[in-house]
């Protein structure tokens, strides 16, 4: 059986969610939803990242302490999930008891193993980022990054990462998809060949985060027990679980590119250095900007994802950050770009095709599914390409590549506006003639099998809008095996209304 292991990024709670949180959140779900309805087993990881000096600087901003903050943040993050339509098996959270456990059972699994020493850290370190720099990497006082750095001195627990330069090229050699797309790989590749430093894994100067199990003073470098949260949530340290054996295999980390390192590089070590397998895949995303400016809240031009809900609706702020640009490329959010893709793809496109075959045959064919006669070489034409779009789509969702699985699906509705252009089938609806009206129904018929393949394939997209459609051509059942038996005439319809109205600039 397939079985995809589907997560996003736990997210600091040091604000509100933002662009990238949805962004992220809505892909896992677009891929989540996808192979379940192809059958697979899916589980689909999001949560909340709770520790840490960042989350602590935040909560004590807000005059909270941390535990009463990430509460109510972690709340707005759960929200969120419901706002996007988020279909997720899981939502963790770090500070669950399960997390602290397997976080610390990591960390003895590989002290144990010798993988860990005490020493000191002096060094660079970006709370923003909650990350190490190097001092040459330090550019006029700053992290590459941007983010303010601050010096650190003190006592820390170090993971022999440099001991891993060699296994993980090998393991990236041996696994060319294990990171996506290509020019993150190759990142990730030059990175370690640079050479890898020890990593400071432990903090003294706070407490907000999982104790060092063997010395309590310390608490973990926040990424250590953060990263962990993807096999918490698979029962960690029981790797005897079914569901550790069944999903960490076929893992898929949908991450933002600013976070490759920690993923790519530190991840699949602590793994590597436990006994475990590394993560089958990581995908790094690009970054929205806004009108062409990076987000800031200086500048102003944070775009708030739930404003354009309200706005322009969910599904088509879904279609429209999956459309948009390729998964793996940065994009341009702007209200330009949304509006046309809405009024082209949606309004014109989709909405159009659905309303003028299901009105017209509302109105003039008993509103009932008609019956085909002999099927003509443009009609089979037709057919195949909606049936082709089956392998289509299940190459585009094994490379992550949304975008793709859009463009195939709209490529089939363009052919179908243009055949119902092309065949004309209200030309026949006064006809005496047997032969023309079994030509209408031929076509009819035809238009619907097509509107019933595109629908089914729309439902990880936009999953209110294409449901609202299979109950407009009462159809119950709406996995891709359903797809295997062809469409049954005579199933009635009911009163088709339009779904994507049209947008003013
Ligand atoms: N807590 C860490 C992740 C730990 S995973 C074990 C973290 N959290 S975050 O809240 O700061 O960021 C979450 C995600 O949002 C990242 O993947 C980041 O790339 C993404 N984005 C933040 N701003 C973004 C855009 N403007 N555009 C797209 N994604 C962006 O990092």
């Amino acid at each position: 059986m397939t079985t995809r292991y589907i997560t996003t990024p736990i997210y600091y709670l040091n604000g509100e969610p933002h662009l990238g949180h949805v962004y992220t959140t809505i892909a896992g779900d677009v891929l989540a939803r996808y192979w379940r309805l192809a059958g697979a087993q899916v589980k689909f990881l999001t949560g909340t990242d709770e520790h840490g000096q960042k989350v602590a600087q935040a909560a004590a901003l807000a005059g909270e302490s941390p535990q009463a903050y990430t509460d109510r943040l972690a709340k707005l993050f759960f929200e969120m999930c419901r706002k996007i339509n988020a279909s997720e098996d899981i939502f963790i959270r770090t500070t669950e008891k399960r997390h602290h456990e397997a976080a610390k059972a990591l960390w003895t699994k590989l002290e144990d193993a010798g993988h860990i020493y005490k020493s000191s850290y002096k060094g660079w370190y970006a709370v923003r980022d909650e990350a190490y720099y190097e001092e040459s990497e330090i550019v006029e006082g700053k992290a590459p990054t941007g983010a303010p750095v601050e010096w650190m001195e003190e006592a820390s627990y170090f993971f022999k990462l440099s001991a891993w330069e060699r296994p993980l090229l090998d393991y990236y050699e041996a696994n060319p998809d294990a990171i996506a797309p290509i020019g993150r790989r190759n990142e990730v590749i030059s990175f370690i060949k640079s050479g890898l430093r020890d990593l400071s894994i432990s903090r003294t100067k706070f407490s907000w985060g999982v104790a060092v199990p063997s010395d309590p003073e310390h608490v973990m470098y926040v990424w250590i027990d953060a990263l962990t949260n993807y096999i918490t949530a698979l029962g960690y340290p029981n790797i005897k679980s079914e569901d550790f054996k069944i999903f960490w295999p076929e893992s898929i980390h949908l991450i933002g590119k600013d976070i490759l390192r920690f993923h790519a590089v530190y991840w699949p070590a602590f793994l590597m250095a436990a006994g475990l397998e590394p993560p089958h895949r990581i995908f790094a995303h690009g970054w929205w900007t806004c009108d062409g400016k990076k987000m800031s809240k200086s500048l102003g031009n944070v775009v708030n994802p739930f404003e354009l809900i309200n706005a322009y609706g969910l599904d088509q702020v879904r279609y429209f950050l999956m459309r948009e640009i390729p998964f793996g490329q940065d994009g341009d959010y702007s209200d330009t770009a949304i509006t046309q893709r809405i009024n082209s793809d949606l309004a014109n496109d989709l909405g159009n095709l659905v309303q003028r075959v299901l009105s017209f045959i509302y109105k003039n064919v008993e509103a009932k599914i008609p019956e085909p006669e002999e099927l003509l070489g443009e009609d089979r034409e037709m057919l195949a390409k909606a049936a082709a779009l089956h392998d289509l789509l299940r190459e585009d969702m094994e490379g992550q590549a949304l975008q793709g699985y859009c463009q195939h699906i709209w490529e089939v509705i363009r052919e179908a506006n243009r055949y119902v252009d092309a065949q004309k089938p209200w030309s026949f609806k006064k006809s005496e003639n047997p032969k023309d009206l079994a030509r209408m129904n031929t076509i009819l018929y035809v238009l619907v099998e097509v509107i019933r393949h595109v629908a089914i394939y729309v439902q990880p997209l936009m999953p209110a809008s294409a449901s609202k459609i299979l109950d407009q051509l009462g159809q119950s059942e709406r996995t891709f095996e359903a797809l295997k038996t062809p469409l049954k005439s005579g199933t009635s319809l009911s009163e088709p209304h339009g779904l994507f109205p049209r947008r003013e600039l």
